[in-house]
């Protein structure tokens, strides 16, 4: 079994359901309110644990009821939450996100996701030393996930980067990062320039590829994720899906990942449980309702 340690965020999302994202200045009446347990670290944690390998998420949340709620819920999965730790001054993280018909807009606060720090860091570094992949994203201070990836690189462990949301900060993050997960957009952000069309983001995946020594793979929502090994871009499609709600799908996609390449998967079938498994979670409201287990992943790619 394959151990695996999510350093990021917890929040407490508050969906709200409208059919267009008002103007500035404009006020518009929604349809729809839902209070749903997220944040990137969590939900990465939640989808590798339903893998059924060891996890365990190093985090930051408040005293606030929020906390205690996405606490409750995330008892119910099996993962490690005693490293968490409850910050007294401080708020739990909240997403405000706008759920539009195909698709979302998310503003997050940080809240106490921003004591996740160097100090918390040094009180865990034995979670590290005991893990085999260490995944992390940028909900959390950049300068706490530098030196997560830094120390974990160093002992020799699997690394992965999921690049959200995208700062230019990731930049300096990359010689401690074995495999980079970034979206179409965030990808964009890597490169420092808009991709125009998909044989454009074939090349410029390629190019940035041969210059930069870290696996990068592309999620790219229903056409599935493209990713680069050797010189060579591999494309995966992904499944048909019903549509529900996209929210929390490139989460399931890492936490996958995390998960099977932690037990010693190679890298085209971890992305292809990968993107598969991503595919299988937007069939449900929310962003870990959806997330399947390695059972039902492996019964939709056979
Ligand atoms: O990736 C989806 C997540 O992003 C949501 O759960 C929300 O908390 C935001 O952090
Ligand atoms: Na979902």
């Amino acid at each position: 079994m394959g151990k695996i340690v999510v350093l990021g965020s917890l929040n407490m999302d508050l969906v709200m359901g409208t059919n267009r994202l008002p103007q500035i200045g404009e006020t518009i009446l929604g349809e729809s309110i839902d209070y749903m347990i997220g944040g990137k670290g969590a939900n990465q944690a939640v989808a590798a644990a339903r893998m059924g390998n060891e996890v365990t998420l190093l985090g930051c949340i408040g005293t606030d009821t929020f906390g205690d709620k996405l606490l409750k819920h995330l008892k119910k999965e099996s993962l490690d939450l005693s490293h968490i730790n409850r910050i007294e001054s401080i708020f739990t993280g909240i997403a405000n996100i706008f759920k539009l018909p195909e698709d979302n807009a998310i503003v997050v606060i940080p809240g106490a996701n921003s004591f996740v720090d160097e100090d918390y860091l040094m009180e865990h570094v034995q979670v590290i030393e005991e893990a085999d992949v260490i995944l992390s994203q940028l909900e959390i201070p950049t300068e706490t996930v530098a030196k997560g990836l830094r120390m974990a690189k160093e002992q020799g462990k699997i690394t992965i980067l999921n690049p959200a949301p995208f700062n230019r900060n990731v930049l300096g993050l990359l010689p401690y990062v074995d495999v980079i997960t970034p979206n179409e957009t965030e990808f964009e952000g890597l490169i420092g320039r808009q991709v125009e069309s998909d044989s454009d983001l074939e090349e410029a995946m390629l190019a940035w590829a041969k210059e930069n020594r870290t696996t990068l793979i592309v999620t790219r929502g229903g056409k599935g994720s493209s990713y680069v090994e050797n010189d060579q871009l591999i494309s995966l499609p992904a499944a048909k899906a019903d549509i529900i709600d996209t929210t929390g799908a490139g989460d399931t996609f890492n936490g996958i990942l995390a998960s099977e390449l932690s037990s010693g998967v190679k890298m085209m079938d971890a992305v292809a449980m990968a993107t598969t498994g991503a595919s299988l979670s937007v069939a449900k409201f929310g962003a870990q309702t959806g997330m399947p287990t390695r059972l039902e992943v492996i019964s939709k790619l056979t």
